[in-house]
């Protein structure tokens, strides 16, 4: 499979449930990573666009978090109501701004 043109990396970190710390899986990250496959799958998007979970994102007091790259953006505090319009902006190349929680992006 070639490299894609984007990749949506979403935290599926679970910690023990007493941690006071919580993690994204314990916030549903696993389904949404499912969502977001099955959004691309659905789409057509699977050849230029990759959802998986990753390791811990150093963002957890934000909510489910997800990085999209090439793009070094961070969502945060996603839920299975924005799949829809993460797909629909990740497909024209684009983020969706008001998740943004942290913006890497370089302007001119
Ligand atoms: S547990 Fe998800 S960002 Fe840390």
């Amino acid at each position: 499979m070639p490299h894609r043109d984007r990749y949506l990396f979403v935290c599926t970190n679970r910690r023990e449930d007493a941690n006071p710390k919580g993690s994204c899986a314990q916030k549903g990250s696993e389904a949404l990573v499912k969502a977001l496959k099955e959004a691309l799958l659905a789409r057509g998007l699977l050849k230029s666009v990759r959802a998986c979970g990753s390791a811990c994102l150093d963002l957890c007091e934000s909510g489910i978090s997800i990085v999209q790259e090439p793009d070094h953006v961070a969502y945060g505090g996603v839920t299975p109501a924005d799949v829809p319009e993460i797909v629909d902006a990740v497909a024209r190349g684009d983020v969706v701004e008001r998740l943004v929680i942290h913006d890497g992006r370089r302007r001119p």
